[in-house]
């Protein structure tokens, strides 16, 4: 008799709209790994119940998302170096006695620009739209890069500024307001605000943008985004939306667990081609 499949699950409140099953059991049957991947949505305040409850169904490991990032960080019972530096965990893999805690989104959006952009961060110069979890998520990862200079402006400057001490032991982290960005361009733009979900445009300076400047979205949608849309006519040379990272992240967590890295480019066409038909 065949033994049942290993059981993973992404958790989140609401969750239905969830793409992580799709992705991990494309993945699975890629690499022809026995497991099951579910969406369970988890109710709000009770989430180490939740997990505990399964946990108890013989879960071997989660993806967490919002609203329960800070918590999955509270539950571990140890942490990857990443996400002791960054407080954030979005999977967590499970043994018997332990709940050890990761974080792959740094790493889902530098493979995506260098593996499926042909885009090296190395001595770039990068502007960060945003000051929260997201940012937080993956700033770690742009000096594993040597990036040449950061600069996170953020509508409530002090957010940003909050961010740019708590990581100022990796290295220097310039900080603004959105009106306040300085005027040269940047080699690379990141929107990591939720300004997309609503689509809703940013108000930002030409000056910080120029053609040969690659502007990307860590949102994706089947539309570019009001961001993408205004880097576009602005003439930047790319401009990219944030579905790799989405699959990218995904194939990080997919190696945690299963210890086989599965390929990415043909999920994120296929999850591309179910987007665009929607
Ligand atoms: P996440 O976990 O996705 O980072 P978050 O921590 O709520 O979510 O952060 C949302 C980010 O988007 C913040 O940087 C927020 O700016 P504020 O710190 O000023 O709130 C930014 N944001 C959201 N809507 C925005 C908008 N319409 N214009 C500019 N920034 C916006």
């Amino acid at each position: 008799m065949s033994e049942s499949p290993d059981k993973y699950f992404v958790v989140g409140n609401p969750i239905a709209h969830s793409r992580s099953p799709d992705i991990h059991t494309l993945f699975a049957q890629q690499t022809q790994q026995q497991l099951e991947y579910k969406a369970q949505e988890i109710p709000i305040n009770n989430f180490s119940s939740g997990i505990k409850q399964l946990k108890q169904l013989g879960a071997k490991g989660f993806n967490v998302t919002v609203p329960f990032k800070g918590e999955a960080f509270e539950l571990c019972t140890s942490l990857s170096e990443r996400a002791a530096l960054t407080g954030s965990v979005n999977t967590i893999s499970i043994t018997e006695e332990a709940y050890i805690g990761d974080t792959t989104d740094g790493r889902g959006l530098i493979n995506d620009l260098q593996s499926n952009h042909n885009i090296d961060l190395k001595a770039k110069a990068v502007l960060i739209l945003g000051a929260g979890g997201a940012v937080a998520g993956v700033l770690p990862d742009f000096f594993v890069q040597h990036v040449t200079s950061i600069h996170i402006a953020n509508r409530t400057v002090s957010k940003a500024e909050a961010l740019s001490q708590r990581f100022s032991e990796l290295g220097e982290i310039q900080f603004s307001s959105m009106d306040d960005i300085p005027s040269n361009a940047f080699d690379v733009i990141i929107n990591a605000t939720s300004a997309s979900l609503s689509n809703t445009a940013l108000n930002l300076p030409a000056t910080c943008i120029n053609a040969s400047s690659i502007a990307y979205d860590m949102v994706y949608a089947a539309k570019p985004t009001p961001f993408l849309q205004w880097a576009k006519n602005q003439g930047a040379a790319l401009s990219i939306d944030g579905l790799g990272m989405l699959v990218e992240q995904a194939a990080v967590s997919f190696e945690i667990w299963r210890g086989v890295k599965p390929e990415t480019q043909i999920v994120i066409q296929a999850l591309r081609d179910k987007l665009l038909a929607s």
